[in-house]
């Protein structure tokens, strides 16, 4: 397996992923941009579709921010100071973007957040600053120049007086220009500054990694909902104590006992980090199709040519539970296949075009045909004709 630009995946992960920025020359030669300025400016116009303004100098202001949706007219009135627009989850917008995708399939499904794309005329930049996520930066339409280096975190001084996180007098390790194709891999904290040198796009392929404290608050959740969740504490084995106000360390113990037991259960944080990961990123995603299918319709439809693709924005994983059975998981939802069902989880899950031929052997079972009918008829899938 290898990287977009041909570096191998192990090399890429045990020398950068996390650790070091990657600058990959070249990683798509001849690419061309899926979208135009245009079409970027519209879906910014868009109520469904979650857009920004950065410009750099506002009313005296530094780096201030707008969010979207905005008016067709604003795209005529724009300031004279260096500005960016934003649009996130591209992918969910643009088949072709989402392909893209396709290309970073060597780092786990639910590690994957969005495409965002961002457009600047000459001289626009976001402004200096670090993210707290993996992101490679895909140069799609004329010339960024990047400067990058330096660890930070909270304690980094900012510039004041704007909405933005801007890292004020930060200092470079690298100085970069990149053009069409070429690609910059930066790990969480790196601080980074791209500034527009044309009419320029970048695609941000976007990571993403929970908090301790998201994962904490939902898997408690989970679990307080589970069978069992409403047991009581105990304590047979209770020691007189001199004074009745105090809580003992044997009760903390128990206490402990209690609480671990219900976290300790491997089986249990599988089937809930799948449904947890694969929740979608806002509600408009799925969306069910107007018209809804019969199993029958399915199975024929791929069966004379059409491609079963995933919604663009619906998220796929697989867990195994054990030697014979797995968990589907599939915008948030799971499902339990077991024996010769478990081939259909893992064939959904490898890309967002699933494999015609070994789908429909695995359809001829009623019950997959009807499963994977179902996640049509909600939304997470849907065929494709050329
Ligand atoms: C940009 O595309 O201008 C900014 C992306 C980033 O710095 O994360
Ligand atoms: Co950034």
């Amino acid at each position: 397996m290898q990287l977009p630009g041909g570096m191998p995946v192990a090399t890429f992960l045990r020398d950068y992923w996390q650790k070091k920025p990657l600058v990959i020359r070249g990683a798509f030669p001849g690419f061309e941009c899926p979208v135009s300025p245009d079409e970027l400016a519209g879906l910014a116009c868009e109520e469904a579709v979650e857009s920004r303004l950065v410009i750099e100098l506002e009313d005296g202001k530094p780096w201030q921010l707008h969010n979207g949706p905005f008016s067709p007219q604003r795209f005529e009135r724009l300031p004279a100071s260096p500005w960016t627009l934003l649009v996130q989850g591209l992918d969910h917008w643009v088949p072709d973007v989402a392909d893209l995708l396709e290309q970073f399939r060597f780092i786990p499904n639910w590690r994957l957040d969005d495409i965002m794309a961002s457009f600047a005329p000459p001289g626009g930049s976001v402004g200096p600053h670090y993210d707290q996520y993996d992101v490679f930066l895909l140069q799609a339409q004329g010339r960024r120049r990047w400067q990058f280096g330096g660890n930070h975190d909270t304690s980094s001084p900012r510039v004041e007086g704007t909405p933005l996180r801007i890292l004020k007098d930060p200092s470079w390790d690298e100085d970069v220009i990149l053009e069409p194709g070429d690609m910059l891999y930066l790990p969480p904290a790196i601080g980074h500054h791209g500034v527009a040198l044309d009419d320029c796009i970048t695609l941000s392929i976007g990571f993403r990694a929970p908090t301790q404290d998201d994962l904490l608050t939902s898997y408690t959740d989970y679990l307080s909902s589970q069978p069992g969740a409403d047991r009581h504490l105990n304590d047979p084995d209770l020691q007189p104590q001199t004074n009745p106000g105090e809580i003992t360390p044997a009760a903390i113990e128990r206490l402990q006992r209690l609480i671990t037991e219900a976290m300790n259960d491997p089986r249990q944080l599988g089937l809930w980090f799948g449904q947890y990961a694969t929740s979608p990123k806002s509600e408009d995603i799925v969306q069910p199709p107007e018209e809804p299918i019969t199993p029958a319709d399915l199975y024929d439809q791929l069966n004379s040519g059409g491609q079963l693709r995933w919604n663009e924005g619906s998220r796929f994983a697989w867990h195994g539970l054990g030697l014979d059975e797995l968990a589907l998981f599939v915008d948030g939802e799971r499902y339990l296949l077991s024996g010769d069902a478990r081939p259909l989880a893992t064939l959904l899950c490898e890309g967002n075009q699933v494999a015609n031929e070994p789908l429909l052997s695995l359809l001829a079972d009623t019950t997959l045909c009807e499963l994977v009918t179902h996640l049509h008829n909600q939304g997470s899938v849907y065929i494709e004709w050329d």
